[in-house]
């Protein structure tokens, strides 16, 4: 698949997101070594805390499928406000290294910048055992 139908993917899946709390919707894309994809949205709660990132709901689901290492992550915000695309959070940075992924393109709505990062860049001096 394409970076622009990467993005797409990405894009769709937010449509799918929960997020009556912040109203800002988001969708991931985790491209598998094998090179299948899957999706996902952010899905709030009440109990904020217990809500997930559109990252770790494709990751997860990846991971669920039986995929092990994930390439990519594509991660897209349709609800920009002030910002240009949403970085993944720390935790959800964490989860991407727990399953070897390199490559992060970060983006928001259609039409504007992708912007592409390895997992270094963005988790330096990471944890792992
Ligand atoms: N969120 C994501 O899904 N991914 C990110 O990269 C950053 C934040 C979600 C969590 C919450 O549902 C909403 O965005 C506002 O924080």
């Amino acid at each position: 698949m394409s970076t622009e139908e990467l993005v797409e993917a990405a894009r769709a899946a937010a449509e799918g997101s929960y997020s009556p709390y912040s109203k800002f919707r988001v969708g991931a894309a985790a491209v598998a070594e094998s090179g299948e994809i899957f999706t996902g949205a952010n899905v709030e709660n009440a109990a904020y805390p217990s809500g997930s990132c559109a990252e770790a709901t494709a990751i997860n689901t990846a991971v669920s499928a039986g995929v092990r290492v994930i390439d990519t992550v594509v991660t897209a915000c349709i609800d920009a406000r002030d910002v240009d695309g949403a970085y993944p959070c720390g935790r959800c940075r964490q989860i991407m290294s727990e399953f070897g992924v390199r490559r992060v393109l970060v983006t928001a709505g259609q039409g504007s910048e992708v912007r592409e990062h390895t997992l270094d860049e963005l988790l330096p001096h990471r944890f792992n055992l």
